[in-house]
């Protein structure tokens, strides 16, 4: 597949590149710039992006260019730092301004624009962050583009299809950024529109088979969108050959088991074993309060659950996640090798070395909306796909105090009330999560004639973008008042109800 590479030195906007261009229907690879040029030519390289970074070209330990990568004849971008590493690698020089430039700035072409800025006017508002400047350009260079305090904005060697930008394209503050990546994609690389769902899910499947050949391949299946849309994806590849193991644990959601049995063995026809091991968690359980303690016992009983049913599987020689791009990147240092650490997905951490099985992670180069429109694609439904996220130790952690059957029912019952409420009013896809909890206190209430002495749910619902911060969601007061209603009419053993308006920080998501 034709590919960008994108030579990571450090830059916290690298994702952001990798989503412009992928945007564009381009396939790109994030790679750190220790990359050998052999690797380059293994791959159907077009293009090469140097990404921004926080250090300075003239020090010592910063990151370095290999020279080598520009006598490939593929297309260079360079982005700030990457710009001024091609500047001295190339000849020029790179100086350290006096005052560092951030923000706005208005950016002048300076030449009859050419194929990179076509479309773009003569001026426009550019983002800057940055503290070096290219003081002198390599020879062969010329300067297309400047603003106010930065005298090379800009520069190009159309000849040899090298460009340098010091502003920051890929940022959305950047007016025309987007243009100009696909000016470098499309003008100056020749890419074509070629990275679709389609594409996608022929390659991955044609991969995936060539990697696992006859053997079988286990999947722990969570419902949650990430496992579900690898199962989706692996049973188109492999068919019988994928074998999904989901654990009941006792503590899922109302009709969760129901759901996944329906989608994936009624209608995805996957081989999926369902363990109920229900009775296991809740007995080690009993009489446990301490919310470390209990989510301990909870990943080291589900991988005792897990490898049991796993070991039933004759030849199985392969473990599959929904490992996102995200996870391989963060998990890969700025400038070291590609040792990539593996995310552990719901507790199945350490399986694959314990079991001798060797990893397949069919969604390792998606973003989650990526991971999302893949699935729709292959026909998940939307409400799996749209899903909210949901924690590995599942209601344990909504439960403040001893996890019972009991306590487990009332916050089923209350919690499907809560989102069937929020899916009603047309709110759920605005909000990043929601969920019930039951607090471990009682509360007087009145029902008819009667004095009662009832639990209390706290309704949590937040908004965030990727879980490390959050903020409380502002409902319209009929829905809170409809849910609460709801909840206290129908929900046997609850009079009250209280909406948690808490962000985090200083606060977390789930309460435990
Ligand atoms: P907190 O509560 O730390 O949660 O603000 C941030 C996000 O992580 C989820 N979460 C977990 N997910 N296992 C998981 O798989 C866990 O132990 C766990 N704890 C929290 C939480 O639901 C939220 O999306």
């Amino acid at each position: 597949m034709e590919t960008l590479l994108i030579i990571d030195f450090g830059s916290q906007y690298n994702q952001l590149i990798a989503r412009r261009v992928r945007e564009s229907k381009v396939f790109c690879e994030i790679v750190p710039p220790s990359i050998s040029v052999k690797e380059i030519l293994s791959k159907s390289v077009k293009g090469l992006i140097l990404s921004g970074g926080p250090a300075s070209v003239y020090k010592k330990n910063s990151p370095k260019l290999n020279s080598e990568f520009l006598k490939l004849g593929i297309p260079v971008l360079g982005i700030c730092y990457g710009m001024q590493a091609l500047t001295h690698l190339l000849g020029g020089h790179v100086r350290r301004a006096r005052d560092r430039e951030y923000g706005r700035a208005e950016l002048h072409l300076s030449e009859a624009s050419g194929p990179f800025f076509r479309g773009i006017p003569k001026k426009s508002v550019s983002w800057m962050s940055h503290g070096d400047y290219v003081s002198k350009m390599p020879e062969g260079f010329r300067k297309i583009a400047y603003t106010q305090s930065t005298h090379v904005a800009a520069f190009e060697n159309p000849s040899r299809r090298i460009y340098g930008v010091q502003f920051h394209p890929e940022v959305k503050h950047s007016e025309h950024g987007s243009v100009i990546i696909r000016n470098f994609l499309f003008n100056i690389c020749g890419f074509k529109r070629s990275w679709t769902m389609k594409n996608f899910i022929n390659e991955t499947s044609r991969k995936v088979r060539s990697q696992v050949g006859g053997s079988k391949v286990i999947l722990g299946l969570s419902g949650g969108v990430d496992s579900s849309v690898t199962a989706a994806l692996l049973s188109r590849a492999l068919g019988r050959k994928l074998v999904c193991i989901f654990v009941n644990n006792g503590l899922l959601r109302k009709n969760e088991e129901a759901d996944v049995r329906r989608l994936f063995r009624g209608h995805f026809k996957v081989d999926l074993r369902v363990v109920n091991a229900e009775k296991i968690f809740l007995n080690k359980l009993k009489g446990v309060t301490d919310p470390e303690k209990k989510r301990k016992i909870i990943g080291h009983e589900f991988i005792w659950a897990f490898q049991r049913e796993a070991q039933k599987i004759r030849g199985a020689c392969y473990l599959a996640q929904g490992t996102l791009y995200p996870d391989v990147i963060e998990s890969r240092s700025a400038f070291g090798g590609p040792t990539a650490v593996i995310k552990s997905h719901h507790n199945v951490g350490g399986l694959p070395e314990k079991m001798h099985l060797k990893l397949v992670e069919p969604l390792r180069e998606l973003f989650k909306d990526e991971a999302r429109q893949l699935g729709r694609v292959l026909g998940l439904p939307e409400n799996v796909v749209g899903r909210h996220p949901f924690p590995g130790p599942g209601l344990a952690v909504r439960i403040l105090g001893e996890v019972t059957r009991e306590r487990l029912n009332i916050l089923r019952e209350a919690d499907i009330r809560f989102i069937e409420e929020i899916k009603k009013s047309g709110l759920y896809d605005k909000i990043w999560q929601a969920f019930a909890v039951l607090l471990p206190i009682k509360s007087v209430g009145v029902m008819g004639d009667e004095r009662t002495y009832e639990n209390v749910v706290a309704l949590r619902a937040v908004t965030s973008v990727d879980g490390m911060t959050a903020d409380w969601f502002h409902f319209p007061k009929e829905v809170l008042g409809k849910i609460s209603n709801r909840i206290i009419n129908e929900v046997k053993g609850v009079n009250r109800v209280v909406y948690d308006i808490s962000s985090k920080p200083p606060a977390t998501i789930e309460w435990e």
